[in-house]
């Protein structure tokens, strides 16, 4: 597995396939093997970039806040290192509040965007509140109220029901979590801009999907994403939630390579 330092904190990731670049950025609490049915098939054609954000999978925790745009840098500082100048940049989640803090930052390295399952405005002041309680939380008592909390929010309940390899995926991924992490990013998405005015500033192509029972990002903010953002597409996958790359990872592949192909 490579590895970056970027101020003392090493950031691992993955880089499989050539051709041209593609960054994904996973949700909370998740890390890059979120992307693995994607990486199998979109590295076919492209070059296919996961990394482990600050704070989780095997990336180092930093201290205190780990905000959306200090996660936007460690992207460029990866994009530097690969020697990429741009690439398509997609995210699940926190990973699109990632992605639209990077494109904020750094609009000239991105070819085309890819917000999967996320939402542009901040947080109000409960959420807010809420975060901060469930960072005490993870620290006292680590990963597994977070976890239980989510679970059902994640998946739909179909595949909650059915589907019990997925269901303890999403749970290994989410309990391999180091608290310290979980908790740096939680007062980071409770501190992140709202990107709402962004989207009008959003020249490249951008697809925009989410899952039709998406308890979490639910599909009326991606509508709205997508009435606002100039060049974007709008998909709705059946039969998933929030994790939409997972539980329909054959409709979410052919939809991204899709894109891929006509940009
Ligand atoms: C995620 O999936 O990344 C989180 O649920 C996003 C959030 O809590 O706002």
């Amino acid at each position: 597995m490579p590895l970056l330092r970027i101020d003392n904190l090493q950031i691992a990731y993955d880089d499989v396939g050539s051709g041209s670049p593609v960054v994904l950025l996973h949700g909370f609490p998740f890390n890059r093997s979120l992307w693995s049915e994607q990486v199998d098939e979109l590295s076919k054609s492209h070059r296919v970039i996961t990394p482990d954000l600050r704070g989780f999978g095997e990336s180092d925790s930093s201290a205190g806040t780990a905000t959306m745009t200090r996660m936007a840098e460690d992207i460029a500082a990866l994009l530097d290192h690969l020697q990429i100048p741009r690439a398509v940049i997609g995210g699940l989640s926190m990973g699109g509040y990632a992605v639209l803090a990077f494109y904020k930052l750094f609009p000239s390295r991105v070819r085309a965007l890819v917000l999967a399952d996320t939402r542009p405005q901040g947080d109000t002041p409960e959420a807010k509140q809420g975060r901060a309680e469930q960072a005490q939380r993870a620290l006292a008592e680590g990963m597994g109220p977070i976890a239980d909390s989510m679970l059902p929010k994640l998946l739909t309940p179909e595949t909650v029901a059915k589907r019990p390899e997925v269901v303890r995926r999403i749970m290994e991924m989410m309990m391999k979590t180091k608290p310290e992490g979980a908790a740096a990013a939680l007062l980071g998405m409770a501190a992140r801009e709202d990107q709402t005015d962004l989207l009008t500033k959003i020249i490249v192509p951008t697809l925009i999907v989410v899952g039709r029972d998406d308890a979490i990002t639910p599909v009326a903010d991606s509508e709205k994403m997508h009435s606002t953002i100039v060049e974007s597409r709008l998909v709705i996958i059946e039969g998933a939630g929030h994790v939409s790359n997972i539980e329909q990872a054959g409709a979410f592949n052919r939809e991204v390579s899709l894109f891929l192909s006509s940009i």
